[in-house]
């Protein structure tokens, strides 16, 4: 599940090779961001392979991690990509991604985002809201092509996970209510600029086994079934994505699992004429990459022992935010009994990566896991230059995305 290794002298690796050679290859400064392309790879081709013969479509939700490099790897293994902005689909698109094995999801989509998704012929805009449907409309009769469109369904369903990222809930602001269903499949009836070719839901992230996942898809087929009854035809359906990874405090099912879980589900329902689509974020990338950070320095005093990196929570947001754990351990050696409490250099209480056994002080540490929602939830906070990016595949590095450099950031600011 993950590449992240030690190799016999206990110096950190990934995909095969020390992660200090892969940065003095690189060159670049911490903090940076070192990704693993082939296991990338390797993990959307085991979950392609969990599918079988059954026709899907891997939407990998490249909010995760929008790299151009990723994405060119992603598509070479077969996914497609579930966006949420058009400035997503400018990337996805950039990067070779095919339009029709795109969706777009958003509760507040920007008229240019519906103008470019309808122009650029997405497989499918997933709608959220009945007032959505009708801006589509709108937009779809001024371009004069009709707009494809799914409907994002919000299954009620409560999720064991952090409250930031559950959003299949009764008082999410995601997705079409249950109850406003039939009235949304009306509406695109009734108008011939609203085609409607699927039902979505995604019920919320980090689960780590399928049973919430199949309860809200199980909400997608029943509805799906009711649509193909009265006599409408649909093209797909689509459970979203949400599978866990293991941060190494609480082990998660294999993404395969989920697949297979789908792929039965939608047999039970009898829905196998149906593309299934999910769309997996974190599951395809986080295990595959990690944050280098360098110690500035130690902090001691009677009471408590900090360890200081030139790493934060802009680089970093998801202890902040989440209060998520990431492993940290030294670059060069196996973690060990002496425990630090790891902070950044940010004026912020929160800047905390919390208690990590570290042992005597290290010069670098990496920071595990950070693939996913690491480098796309960075800021410039505090007037700090976002960080590096080093992609490597069979254990070399094959493509570098220096830091702009703080003096990038001086000059905006200065010209603001
Ligand atoms: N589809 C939809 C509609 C979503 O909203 C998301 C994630 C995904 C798919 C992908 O979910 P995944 O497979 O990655 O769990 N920043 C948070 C996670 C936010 C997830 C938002 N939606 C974190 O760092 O944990």
């Amino acid at each position: 599940m993950t590449t992240f290794a030690r190799d016999q002298e206990g110096h950190a690796t990934l995909g095969g090779t020390r992660l200090s050679t892969l940065l003095e290859q690189a060159n670049v400064p911490t903090p940076a961001y070192v990704y693993d392309l082939s296991g990338i790879e390797q993990a959307a081709r085991e979950l392609k392979q969990a599918f079988g013969a059954r026709r899907h479509l891997i939407a990998y939700a490249m909010k995760a991690n929008g790299a151009g490099s990723i994405l060119r790897t992603l598509r070479d293994a077969g996914t497609g990509v579930c966006l949420v902005s058009g400035g997503e689909m400018k990337v996805a698109l950039g990067a070779g991604m095919a339009p029709g094995r795109m969706v777009i999801n958003g509760v507040a989509k920007g008229d240019w985002e519906i103008d470019l998704a309808i122009s650029q012929g997405l497989y499918a805009i997933q709608v959220e809201s009945l007032e959505e449907l009708g801006r589509i409309e709108a937009r779809a009769r001024t371009l004069g092509r009709p707009a494809r469109v799914g409907l994002r369904i919000n299954p009620g369903v409560e999720i064991e996970s952090h409250s930031h990222i559950a959003t299949g809930h009764d008082a999410a602001k995601f997705g079409i209510p249950r109850a406003d269903v039939h009235g949304a499949f009306e509406r695109i009836d009734a108008t011939e600029w609203l085609v409607s070719v699927g039902v979505s839901t995604h019920v919320g992230s980090a689960l780590s086994t399928p049973k919430a996942y199949v309860e809200s898809a199980a909400t997608v087929c029943e509805v799906a079934r009711q649509r193909l009854a009265s006599g409408s035809t649909l093209e797909y359906m689509n459970f979203g994505g949400g599978f866990g990874i293991d941060y190494g405090q609480q082990s998660a099912d294999a993404p395969a699992k989920f697949a297979q879980a789908a792929v039965t589900l939608a047999a039970e329902h009898g829905l196998d004429a149906l593309e299934l689509v999910v769309e997996p974020g974190r599951s395809l990338v986080g295990p595959y990459g990690v944050l280098l950070a360098t110690v500035r320095q130690g902090k001691e005093s009677s009471a408590r022992r900090w360890l200081m990196l030139d790493a934060g929570m802009n680089d970093l947001l998801r202890p902040a935010l989440y209060g998520a754990f990431h492993r940290i351990e030294p670059l060069e050696r196996p973690p060990s009994d002496k425990e630090w409490r790891v902070v950044g250099p940010i004026c912020e209480s929160s800047d905390d990566f919390g208690t990590h056994p570290l042992g005597e002080l290290p010069e670098r540490v990496v920071i595990r896991d950070a693939g996913a929602y690491g480098f796309v939830m960075a800021s410039e906070y505090n007037g700090r230059a976002l960080a590096s990016e080093v992609f490597t595949k069979n254990g070399t590095v094959v493509n570098t995305s220096p830091s702009p450099g703080v003096d990038f950031w001086v000059e905006r600011r200065l010209k603001a």
